[in-house]
């Protein structure tokens, strides 16, 4: 018996038959059983909702699929967490990519599977959730600097937070998501190579607000993920914006994307800039911004980093 299953929905062990075209484009065979987080990952990367997949096979039998799909699981995966976290890093590219380039429902339906797949990643695997941390360097991008604060901010939240898989994943989403606004910003301006006039920035400011217009009112996504899009940018000692608000009134996912943004900022390049060593923009961030974070928060962001430092429970 075949039943249609959301891709957000789908687990290692279900029985999955494709069409031809959707073979075609993840390129996974017409039928199989998953057995990686990889395999959901290619077919949420797909920009599919939903696939069929066999009930009835898959109820039969359980009992074997866990034992062979963990085995499979295992010979199918790159070889090491290295390789892993860079299909994942890749992957969530490819959809970040699709969304500021066309911000429609069926993108961001996309980027919360992609953000989802990325919270179970960091909840389940530790090694992985480690490379991801690692990655660094990397041009700035508009696409690409949300996949790393999403990353890095996941991890964060992981490590501090300690939250359930759904908190994790509706935190992730967030994160994922946190400057969707700035496809509302001018082109000319979000992709000015050089630093922005007083005036760009004025412009460029508004897209925390446009973020949170556009999250508040995408169906099903829990409220925190506009609180984090909206506060995204707002500092300890109130010089941020849009409020202005300090301390307290800035809620802790929100003051987790900061970090995160700030730091793969820092990490990235652009036209006018290196990118820095991890050790030396963390260092940047407590001699020459530390009034902009939670102080605590800030500490334990830098302990993570550290190799003794381990993101499960
Ligand atoms: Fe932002």
């Amino acid at each position: 018996m075949q039943t249609i299953r959301k891709i957000s929905d789908l687990k290692i062990g279900h029985k999955v038959i494709l069409s031809e075209r959707q073979s075609r484009l993840t390129k996974l065979p017409r039928k199989f059983t998953i057995s990686s987080q990889d395999e959901i990952f290619k077919l949420s990367s797909a920009k599919f909702d939903s696939v069929h997949i066999n009930t009835v096979r898959s109820v039969a039998k359980k009992n074997i699929r866990d034992k062979t799909s963990q085995a499979t699981s295992e010979k199918k995966k790159p070889k090491n967490p290295e390789e892993r976290a860079k299909l994942i890093h890749q992957e969530s590219i490819s959809v970040s990519r699709e969304l500021f380039k066309n911000p429609n429902l069926e993108a961001i339906k996309n980027a919360k599977n992609a953000a989802n797949i990325i919270a179970q990643y960091i909840k389940q695997d530790e090694q992985v959730a480690m490379q991801l941390l690692a990655l660094n360097g990397y041009d700035y991008t508009t696409h690409g600097h949300s996949v790393r604060t999403a990353l890095v901010a996941t991890c964060f939240a992981q490590f501090h937070l300690k939250c359930s898989n759904s908190e994790l994943s509706e935190l992730a989403i967030g994160f994922f998501l946190h400057d969707i606004g700035k496809t509302k910003v001018d082109p000319n301006i979000l992709n000015k190579p050089d630093k922005l006039t007083d005036e760009e920035m004025e412009l460029m400011k508004k897209h925390s607000l446009l973020s949170y217009r556009i999250l508040e009112k995408t169906p099903s996504f829990s409220k925190i993920c506009g609180i984090i899009a909206l506060q995204h940018h707002e500092r300890n000692d109130g010089t941020g914006y849009p409020m202005g608000i300090t301390g307290d009134r800035i809620s802790e996912p929100a003051k987790i994307c900061t970090l995160a943004d700030i730091y793969d900022a820092l990490t990235s390049k652009r036209s006018y800039k290196a990118a820095m060593k991890p050790a030396d923009a963390l260092l940047l961030m407590r001699t020459k911004m530390i009034g902009h974070f939670d102080r605590n928060l800030f500490i334990k962001f830098i302990t993570m980093f550290s190799p003794k430092a381990h993101l499960s429970p």
